[in-house]
């Protein structure tokens, strides 16, 4: 018992990065934030934005973007408190194993599975798609055996159904050439997440300013056509619409949809070992990334709506067709290429961020250490957990049916955050005087606002995704019950002051 809530002492985690084993400190703040953007801007807000604005939400999808904005930057203050404190490169489960204890540390080490690893082989997915979209352009095509997962879950019955394809290999190639970059170098993965950065950038102003012009204010007037909320509790709507299949709709309900273009800020804090200066960069990243973004999107979604009527946008590829309604059909090409940019850059980053989570569990013994803690000799990166990240992301994305891995994502990520947040409340209590070189503003209000907004946007989500979520935790404490509480650091050292 004494175990599962025991907790690691901070001055241990700050000795501990004194040791030899670690990763090449060599990111500034220019290259976190590039990092940060690198993995925000891309599917959510390339694909997702259309059917939040068409099903859920109507014009009323800017404020979504503005609420699920809210949640992260209170989430976001958060994680660069904890970042400040303790610069290495668990991020979340590391705050949870300094406050929380064992266990929790661990469900939460499992949750970001969800958020990184999980997320990879839907943006993998989402990869695939535009890339066939846009050679289709120039009349080349995919075997159609190819193209696509075997299995997709049936919307209309609500079971999965044969696609008739056998894999989806686009996908899993994507997945094959981004872990061979990560396994080569974090310079060379953000030099090439730079470019990629710099593409998906000049792209989303291009749509914003000259979608400008486009914008017919009568668009907006059924401003929100599905109301303002949309929360359910399991699978009860107690505030607003009820969609078709029984989820709810609404501004808040596309706000959780959309919640998927936010994630990846915090992806910065997995960074923090390879930071020169992580007490001050990291903090820096994650705001200037999250800020940018947010101001981004809600430009994007005015445009997106004021463009088109919201029952016309498109569910696919929203923002290409968009243009392409307007009579812009070059902007299309031009869109295309920039999403399988941004697309790209989201997919490195965090493929980048799942094996420096498993790195720090692997440390702490949570998982086997020559597999998980491996550090490549000459290339400093985590390679072995690389090639099994790649490999995984490869097997859910060529076969598996992302629909519902995807909404797995958005539940898992908002559970992070809670976490963090609840994590930043007891660290004050527990450790009021420790050295916090970035403090959350306004104490208690930001912490305790994060955790009820994301709790909010949690139960927005159609009720499977809370069963999924406990399956998936569940699976998690069996690994843990048979595994990690056997082998943990922790486990040794209470034994050995017990037999001492
Ligand atoms: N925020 C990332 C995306 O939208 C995960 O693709």
């Amino acid at each position: 018992m004494n175990q599962l809530f025991a907790r690691k002492p901070l001055e241990l985690l700050l000795e501990e990065m004194k040791g030899e084993n670690r990763l090449r400190r060599i990111l500034g703040p220019v290259a976190l934030t590039s990092l940060g953007v690198g993995a925000i801007i891309g599917t959510g807000i390339f694909v997702l934005t259309g059917v939040a604005a068409h099903d859920k939400a109507g014009p009323a999808l800017i404020l979504s973007f503005v609420v699920a904005g809210i949640a992260c930057v209170f989430a976001a203050l958060c994680y660069s408190e904890f970042a400040s404190m303790v610069p290495v490169a668990g991020s979340a489960y590391t705050y949870a194993y300094a406050t929380l204890g064992e266990m929790c540390a661990w469900i939460i080490g499992w949750d970001l599975i969800l958020e990184y690893a999980v997320a990879s082989a839907t943006v993998a997915h989402g990869w695939s798609a535009y890339f066939q979209d846009f050679i289709g352009i120039f009349g080349i095509k995919v075997p159609f055996a190819m193209t696509r997962a075997p299995f997709d879950f049936n919307p209309d019955t609500g079971f999965l159904a044969v696609t008739g394809t056998v894999i989806d290999l686009p996908a899993i190639l994507i997945a094959a050439i981004i872990t061979i970059v990560l396994i080569k170098g974090i310079k060379e993965s953000v030099r090439f997440n730079a470019i990629m950065v710099m593409i998906k950038l000049t792209i989303v102003l291009f749509v914003i300013v000259v979608g400008a012009f486009y914008i017919v204010p009568n668009n907006w007037k059924d401003f929100a056509p599905f109301g303002y909320s949309g929360i359910s509790f399991f699978g009860k709507t107690i505030w607003g619409q009820t969609g078709l299949g029984g989820a709810p709709v609404g501004m808040l309900a596309a706000a959780a949809t959309i919640f998927f273009a936010y994630i990846g800020f915090d992806s910065i804090s997995t960074h923090a070992e390879e930071a020169k200066n992580p007490k001050r960069d990291v903090p820096i990243g994650i705001i200037t990334s999250l800020l940018l973004c947010t101001v981004l999107y809600i430009a994007v979604a005015a445009v997106l709506t004021g463009m088109v009527p919201y029952e016309k946008i498109n569910i696919d590829a929203p923002i290409s067709n968009a243009f392409a309604q307007v009579g812009l059909t070059w902007a299309q090409l031009l869109i295309s290429f920039g999403a399988i940019a941004g697309i790209t850059s989201v997919l490195l980053v965090l493929m980048l961020s799942q094996p420096r989570i498993f790195l720090a569990m692997a440390r702490d013994g949570l998982l086997p250490p020559n597999i998980f803690g491996a550090v490549h000799k000459k290339f400093r990166t985590p390679w072995k957990s690389t090639i099994l990240t790649g490999i995984f992301v490869a097997i859910l994305a060529g076969l598996l049916p992302l629909r519902i891995l995807a909404e797995l994502v958005n539940i898992g990520t908002l559970f992070a955050f809670v976490i963090v947040c609840s994590a930043v409340l007891i660290m004050r209590k527990t450790h009021p005087d420790a050295e916090r070189p970035f403090k959350a503003p306004f104490f208690p209000f930001v912490p305790i606002a994060g955790i009820v907004t994301c709790l909010l946007l949690m139960f927005s989500l159609p009720k499977e995704n809370w069963l999924r979520l406990l399956i998936w935790l569940f699976i998690g404490g069996l690994i843990y019950i048979f595994y990690g509480k056997k082998h943990s650091v922790m486990h040794k050292i209470l034994n050995h002051d017990k037999k001492g």
